[in-house]
């Protein structure tokens, strides 16, 4: 059995200290029996997430003695909650705080941690328990790798989180859309005709994990948004075969390079939107080193139908790119909260303009990849389903508070698109009109109900 390094921490070092917690909470829930790396593990944690159940530690991976599996830890909000010492309603403003206060990582000398190490010959991915997620997906993938790499042209650091297919004892497809900062910095790399080096961790501590996901200006490094998250600085150490700093800590160090010029086929996999994405021709990772800790525990995120790891560890970054788009827009909104919910991102505020609203849902829908958003008054609780269902019952009237953007850009992932990364969008106001009668619009209440608990 594996020993954690544990007590009540609020502040992880790694992911060990944090599935230490969840486990203490009865949110992790360790699997003896042998289980297969292809569908079983992921069977697992698509059900756990249907119904809200635990994250897993899987003990006995078949085919691979030595190894543990982590599944599920971030495919439920209640353990990002967790994650960031919150309540639930406190996610996404902890998010903003750390993305707006910026703490630089600082760089430790080598720790003994990453004590195995795979290299020339010893490299072979196929001795890692890289999960098979979905029925149609064209093999195992590894899905919740940060990758970090230095764009070339900018010298900034970029942080990701990006699927990467097996190909090989020794090479990986890589999906990095020319959309996000590193697939600029492979295009930087490319007109240089150079390879990009790329590290990719594997199992790293929650704010590294959270805030590579973060959709903020190219100019930021994700490390320092991490420290801003975490309160402290993140400890990183340097790779060895290339130019590139990742968490101490890390269960999974990958060291490499992409390749200039080379692309190959990869997918079919089981995407976001819960649809299959097709195959593309992707960029391929060559692998130089690999490290390890003794006994590693490689993490795993699914994706799928809504919601998944992946839905779940998006839900705070999308919220702090839609508050920085709605509170930016003409005459600063006064954005009160965030929320994305069953697909709508939701915008509470303070209206003070009839025009607000407006301004607030052509701002967030051109900022994000989401198809909807609805602005509602502060008085909505929009972390309750039911209280949104009220507002589109009594606040909205179709033919004049809905607004369709007929041609935005959107993900490739949208099999509905009428065209490569074309949508069209949804914008509703369930505001009230200033002035109106608030008797009206009253909510109705049953006095003392907080109260009763049984
Ligand atoms: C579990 C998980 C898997 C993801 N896989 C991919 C991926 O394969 N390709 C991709 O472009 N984005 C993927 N994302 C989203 C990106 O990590 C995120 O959009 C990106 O890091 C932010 O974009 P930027 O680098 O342009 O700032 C994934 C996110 C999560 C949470």
């Amino acid at each position: 059995m594996r020993v954690w390094s544990c007590g009540n921490l609020a502040i992880w070092t790694d992911q060990r200290s944090f599935l230490a917690h969840l486990e203490n909470h009865g949110e992790l829930l360790r699997i003896n029996h042998e289980v297969s790396s292809v569908h079983e593990i992921a069977a697992y944690i698509r059900k756990s997430s249907d119904v809200g159940g635990p994250a897993f530690l899987f003990e006995n991976v078949k085919r691979y003695k030595g190894w543990a599996v982590a599944g599920g830890i971030y495919a439920k909000r209640a353990r990002i909650s967790r994650a960031l010492a919150t309540k639930i309603d406190g996610v996404v403003d902890r998010y903003v705080r750390g993305t707006s206060k910026p703490i630089p990582p600082r760089i430790v000398r080598d720790s003994v941690r990453n004590q195995v190490v795979w290299e020339g010959n010893q490299i072979d991915l196929t001795k890692i328990p890289i999960v098979t997620h979905s029925a149609r997906d064209s093999g195992g993938f590894i899905t919740a790798g940060v990758q970090v790499a230095k764009n070339p042209a900018t010298k900034i650091r970029a942080l990701g989180m990006h699927r990467m297919q097996v190909k090989g004892r020794d090479r990986l497809g890589l999906l990095i859309p020319a959309t996000k900062r590193f697939g600029r910095a492979l295009e930087a790399a490319e007109s240089m005709d150079m390879p990009l080096a790329i590290a990719t961790a594997i199992g790293v501590d929650p704010y590294t994990a959270l805030a590579s996901v973060a959709r903020v200006p190219h100019a930021l490094d994700k490390y320092d948004i991490a420290g801003g998250i975490k309160g402290t600085p993140i400890s990183l150490v340097k790779c060895r075969t290339i130019d590139i700093e990742v968490p101490l800590g890390s269960e999974i160090v990958i060291e490499g390079e992409i390749l200039p010029g080379i692309r190959e086929t990869e997918g079919p996999f089981g995407e976001v939107e819960g649809c299959y994405s097709g195959q593309s021709n992707s960029p391929v990772v060559q692998v130089k080193r690999i490290t390890m800790r003794e006994d590693p525990i490689y993490l795993t995120a699914l994706t799928g139908l809504p919601e998944t790891d992946n839905h779940v560890m998006k839900w705070p970054s999308t919220c702090e790119t839609a508050y920085r788009a709605a509170t930016s827009s003409y005459s600063n909104p006064d954005v009160r909260s965030v929320n994305l919910i069953n697909g709508w991102l939701v915008i509470a505020i303070k209206k003070r303009h009839s025009g607000e609203p407006s301004n607030v849902l052509h701002s967030v829908l051109s900022s994000i990849s989401e198809k909807y958003c609805l602005v509602v008054d502060d008085d909505v609780n929009i972390y309750d389903p039911s209280e949104i269902e009220w507002v589109f019952r009594t606040r909205v009237q179709p033919s004049e508070n809905v607004q369709i953007f007929p041609k935005m850009q959107g993900t490739t992932l949208d099999p509905s698109s009428p065209g490569l990364r074309l949508t069209s969008k949804l914008g509703v106001d369930g505001t009230l009109p200033i002035g109106a009668d608030r008797l009206k619009f009253e909510k109705v209440t049953v006095p003392g109900s907080e109260n009763i608990s049984w």
